[in-house]
């Protein structure tokens, strides 16, 4: 069912694990993403744009994402993540997503807190939840372009004020996580973390969160981080089926075993993920990890 709201995340803090985000571009990702959510009893975020956009398309991508979400048999929230434009934050809110992400990173401190204020505006009226960011993650969100750690780190004292200032309900932190992977371990900094959650007052968000081990993820939660982004790990899982089977469904053709494929792979990633997050299970009712696949419409 379409439903993550705040609670949902509040729960998450309380109860010490987070709510795994991973990004959709097409079919099988929404898939991959909803299927896992089902046979953990997890709840979940799909994040339907906004980059990915550019390529699905925004309207169809909108439309797959919160059909994928309401069909579900465990409880899928539908959020934009990165976005920069509130026409878009508008017209997502008015299709039904529950939450959005306005991303003002990039903008002197001023005009982030403007920007996201207006946002918040905007999503509170929705009646959904909001996370703003501050200080800059490094690389990119849809290519894993090896880049090292290095964007502007938040500040504690500089996040309490954005908070307040602006009303977000969850924050985008930055103590050295990346988007994608990086050629050296990522060295995430847990007492910069701990100062943001006292100062902030609100749960955070951990974005670029492939290939961080265990040991960092749950550290993370430990310190009120109740939202972990996951893409890169999920596109890794999907292009490793599809070096077999590509070719194997190449030779008829055969584009529905290669969809299927595709969507089993990343479901795979992201079962492994709401493991390590802690969520599995918390949706209630029985997990269908023994049972053969409800058949979807
Ligand atoms: P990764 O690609 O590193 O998993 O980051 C995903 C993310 O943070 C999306 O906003």
């Amino acid at each position: 069912m379409l439903d993550l709201d705040l609670g949902a995340l509040e729960r998450a803090g309380r109860e010490r694990y987070a709510i795994g985000a991973f990004q959709t571009y097409n079919l099988e990702t929404t898939l991959a993403v909803c299927r896992a959510a089902e046979a953990l009893r997890s709840p979940v975020l799909l994040q339907a744009g906004s980059s990915a956009f550019r390529v699905a398309g925004r309207s169809e991508l909108i439309g797959l994402a919160l059909a994928a979400a309401e069909a579900a048999d465990a409880p899928v929230g539908v959020h934009l993540d990165h976005c920069r434009d509130l026409e878009e934050i508008r017209l997502c809110l008015d299709a039904g997503y529950t939450s959005v992400m306005i991303d003002g990173s990039g903008l002197p401190f001023e005009e982030n807190v403007s920007l996201t204020r207006a946002a918040t505006q905007a999503a509170h009226a929705a009646g959904v939840w909001i996370e703003g960011e501050l200080g800059g993650i490094a690389g990119d969100e849809d290519v894993s372009t090896g880049a090292p750690a290095g964007a502007a780190m938040t500040d504690p004292k500089a996040a309490a004020e954005f908070v307040s200032r602006t009303g977000v309900d969850v924050l985008a932190v930055a103590i050295g996580n990346v988007h994608g992977f990086t050629p050296e371990p990522v060295r995430l900094d847990f007492t910069r973390l701990a100062a943001i959650g006292d100062e902030a007052g609100v749960p955070l968000v951990l974005h670029g969160a492939s290939g961080l081990p265990a040991a960092d993820i749950s550290h993370a939660i430990s310190l009120g981080v109740v939202k972990i982004n996951v893409n890169a790990e999920l596109r890794r899982g999907i292009f490793a089926e599809l070096e077999t089977a590509a070719p194997e469904c190449a030779k008829g053709y055969d584009l529905a075993s290669l969809s299927r494929r595709s969507a089993e792979a990343g479901q795979r990633v992201v079962e492994a993920k709401l493991r390590e997050f802690g969520s599995a299970g918390r949706a209630g009712g029985p997990a269908h990890d023994d049972h053969p696949r409800r058949t979807h419409a």
